[in-house]
């Protein structure tokens, strides 16, 4: 079978890229590298001695998109390409409204004009915002709070419309939840430009010497310990669960939609103690306002896709953090 992975060279993109490769799978890759190095699937291709191929195109070019298509017979599209900070899409909206929403409808016009018509798209439990009630449940109103969400949001919708328009459609909207850690190779990982945005790729860089510490976010939530709660799932987890959600697309479900998280939710305190044990390096951190946008809890009821999809993340938070310090301490520099 042969599936096309956009934004394959990326964080979630290259380790899902390596177990479709391992369950069999043929594997085509666009990515523009404009998040991403190209080096990320060289090391993909040696990890399990598989070849991919690769294409360094942009979504918004729908000739080269449609030459693609042409020159492979793709069975199905994992979809992961687009733009993904929250600062950065309120800075820059048109940009990421472009890139995200222009991207993905010539994506699904090409799909469409080739009679590809499965498709597994990265969603975000940010289209949630600051949610109602913990755990959460798929059914749980959206409200995104930022225009990155709101791209995420508006694609579902899109899918949706298309699915209504045309039943031959199967569509799985996944809403990742925080995906941490790497490969356990150590060969892949998560390798942001600049000063990283998220929690574990900003301790990792701190625990190497990049940055002289962390600052948290608030210590004054209604949680455990006044920190910020988060559910992180394994990045490999998180691939698996595309493999799934692929073999469910395949008895010709429909629309889908699941959250894929382990339901456990973990305070930055907490997070900070796991990574020590992991890598016996002590994190100093300062305590600092609150970041706008922020809710003090989000956890994934992860019950439908445990039972839909017979996945279930696998992973503990220590693992997560030992497999990110295996990776950032083989590469401090990235790829
Ligand atoms: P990433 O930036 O590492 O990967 C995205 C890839 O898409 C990059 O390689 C980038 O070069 C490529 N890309 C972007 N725009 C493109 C375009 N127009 N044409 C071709 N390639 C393009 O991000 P990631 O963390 O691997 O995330 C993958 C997907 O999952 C994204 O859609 C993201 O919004 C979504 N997601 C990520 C997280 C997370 O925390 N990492 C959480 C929820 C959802
Ligand atoms: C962020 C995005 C969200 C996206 C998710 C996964 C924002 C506002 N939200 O969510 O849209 O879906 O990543 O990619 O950016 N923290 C610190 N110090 C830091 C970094 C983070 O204390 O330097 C805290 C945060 O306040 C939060 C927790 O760590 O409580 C996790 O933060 P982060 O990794 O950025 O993920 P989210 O906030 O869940």
């Amino acid at each position: 079978m042969n599936v096309l992975i956009t934004g394959g060279a990326g964080y979630i993109g290259s380790h899902t890229s390596l177990e479709f490769l391992q369950a069999g799978y043929n594997v085509t890759v666009i990515d523009n590298l404009c998040n991403s190095k190209q080096e990320s699937l060289i090391r993909v291709q040696e990890i399990c001695g598989k070849d991919i191929t690769f294409y360094q195109n942009d979504l918004l070019d729908s000739a080269a998109l449609d030459k693609i298509f042409k020159q492979n017979s793709f069975d199905a599209v994992i979809h992961f390409a687009g733009l993904k900070a929250v600062g950065e899409s309120v800075e820059k909206p048109l940009l990421y409204y472009n890139n995200n929403l222009t991207g993905t409808l010539n994506l699904l016009e090409c799909m469409q004009r080739h009679n590809v018509k499965k498709i597994v798209f990265s969603s975000s439990a940010t289209v949630y915002g600051n949610p109602l009630k913990v755990p959460i449940t798929e059914e749980l109103s959206t409200q995104p709070t930022n225009p990155y969400g709101r791209t995420k949001l508006m694609i579902e919708d899109i899918l949706k419309d298309l699915y209504i328009s045309d039943p031959d459609w199967d569509i799985a909207l996944l809403r990742y939840f925080n995906p941490i850690g790497a490969h356990h190779s150590g060969k892949i990982g998560e390798d942001p430009n600049g000063i990283p945005n998220n929690l574990l790729p900003y301790i990792a860089q701190v625990a190497v010497g990049k940055l002289p510490h962390l600052n948290i976010f608030g210590n004054d939530y209604p949680t455990i310990d006044g920190t910020g709660v988060r559910d992180y799932i394994h990045v490999v987890d998180l691939a698996k669960g595309h493999l799934k959600a692929l073999e469910k697309l395949l008895t010709s479900p429909g629309v889908v939609t699941y959250n894929l998280g382990t339901g456990k939710g973990y305070s930055v305190i907490e997070i900070i103690e796991a990574f020590q044990q992991a890598s016996g390096i002590e994190i100093p951190y300062k305590f600092t306002h609150r970041r706008a946008g922020d809710a003090a809890e989000i956890y994934a009821d992860p019950t439908l896709a445990n039972t839909d999809l017979k996945w279930t993340a696998q992973k503990d938070v220590l693992t997560m953090c030992k497999d990110t310090w295996n990776w950032q301490s083989h590469n401090p520099q990235g790829y």
